[in-house]
């Protein structure tokens, strides 16, 4: 009887999922005793009764390696420690539903479990694997804000959708003579904003990393009007936050999201800059969720189809209770542990960040 390998994509979905997918299933394919069989929306696919689970063979991820999303589904809520259950009268409860979940691995054969996610994904993986479940990550998030592996696959088809944003933003900023905020993704660390504000030539920056001043914001833009004629492209994280404020939430009905749905950034700019005195005309767009769509560019296709063979070799080893990771110029694999024991956030006396203050870009500081 072959091994059998599951996989699974849980948290918010990101360009490049389906090549990590279609790696695991190509590699397993080169060898005589894998087989792989995805589990549908996360563990839910295990969890629910009737059990929903594909099989995944080379027919089944044939040409999937460009599509967005995922071909599994996925997502934010719930999980097998944390699986939400509504009581008789209305409220949510939370039962730990992890042993039962091993059990039923156990019972479908399963010998190695491949879990593609972020930071709460690989934080549930280690939980398993501490239970004894011989599981493997592979980091995912177009936020870039997992440590341990140089870059996540998915964030550079974000920053080249924040830059295209930029670059339309800077054509009718100029022709009317605005300010233009684009507010990006980037919850705990401003990477697809900077990255994004460095390509496509924002004037401001503003990072989770760096608590920003809106006078000093406004000055710039005073500067670059002469004659109510200039304009000021300013791209902020959604995790930006001013010198004496805190980090904006917007209100969630979301049952089992353990994370804040974070947002408003840019409208609460907006308004703080007119109260600073800023008279310029100004209009503000969020990107949201176009930055997690659609097609991933050919950097995230080949990180992603490296992070899924790599993972496939993991299970072929033994080797579990680890999460692939890019350490260039080597795709290698480090204990859960370590990748998540903190977030990679941009360090503010960086290359990246010394380069936008030599081009003077201002960063709210
Ligand atoms: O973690 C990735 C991310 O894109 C964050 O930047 C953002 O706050 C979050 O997902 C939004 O996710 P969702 O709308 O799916 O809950």
């Amino acid at each position: 009887m072959k091994k059998r390998a599951l996989v699974l994509t849980g948290g918010g979905d990101c360009p490049g999922l389906n090549a990590v997918i279609r790696g695991i299933v190509k590699r397993a394919a080169q060898t005589e005793d894998w087989e792989v069989i995805g589990s549908i929306q996360s563990f839910d696919g295990i969890l629910n009764e009737p059990t929903e689970i594909v099989e995944l063979d080379e027919k089944a991820v044939s040409g999937i390696h460009f599509q967005g999303g995922t071909i599994l589904g996925t997502t934010t809520k719930g999980g097998p420690f944390a699986w939400p259950i509504k009581e008789n009268d209305g409220s949510w409860s939370f039962v730990d539903r992890s042993d039962e979940m091993i059990r039923k691995l156990k019972y479908l054969g399963i010998d190695a479990v491949i879990s593609i996610g972020g930071d709460g994904s690989q934080r549930i993986s280690q939980k398993l694997f501490e239970k004894g479940l011989n599981i493997i990550g592979v980091p995912k998030t177009i936020d870039n804000d997992l440590s341990s592996t140089d870059y996540t696959f998915g964030f550079q088809t974000a920053v080249q959708i924040a830059t295209e944003a930029v670059d339309k933003l800077v054509t009718t900023a100029a022709s009317h003579n605005r300010v233009i905020i684009l507010e990006v993704m980037g919850r705990d660390a401003g990477w697809i904003a900077l990255h994004s504000a460095i390509a496509g030539g924002a004037e401001v920056c503003l990072i989770p990393e760096v608590p920003y001043d809106i006078n000093i914001i406004s000055k710039v833009i005073k500067k670059r009007f002469k004659n109510g004629k200039g304009h000021v492209i300013i791209v902020v994280s959604e995790g930006a936050r001013p010198k004496d404020g805190t980090v904006l939430s917007a209100e969630s009905d979301e049952i089992g999201n353990e994370n804040l749905k974070l947002g408003g950034i840019a409208n609460k700019l907006l308004k703080d800059l007119k109260a600073a005195g800023c008279d310029a005309d100004m209009r503000e767009t969020v990107l949201g969720h176009l930055q997690r769509g659609g097609v991933p560019i050919a950097f995230d296709r080949i990180l992603a189809t490296e992070f899924g063979v790599k993972a496939m070799e993991l299970a072929i080893d033994g080797t579990f209770g680890e999460m692939v990771a890019y350490h260039h110029p080597r795709i290698v694999s480090v204990p859960f542990l370590e990748a998540i024991s903190k977030y990679n956030i941009i360090k503010t006396d960086s290359s990246l960040v010394h380069t936008a203050r030599g081009i003077g870009m201002c960063l709210g500081d």
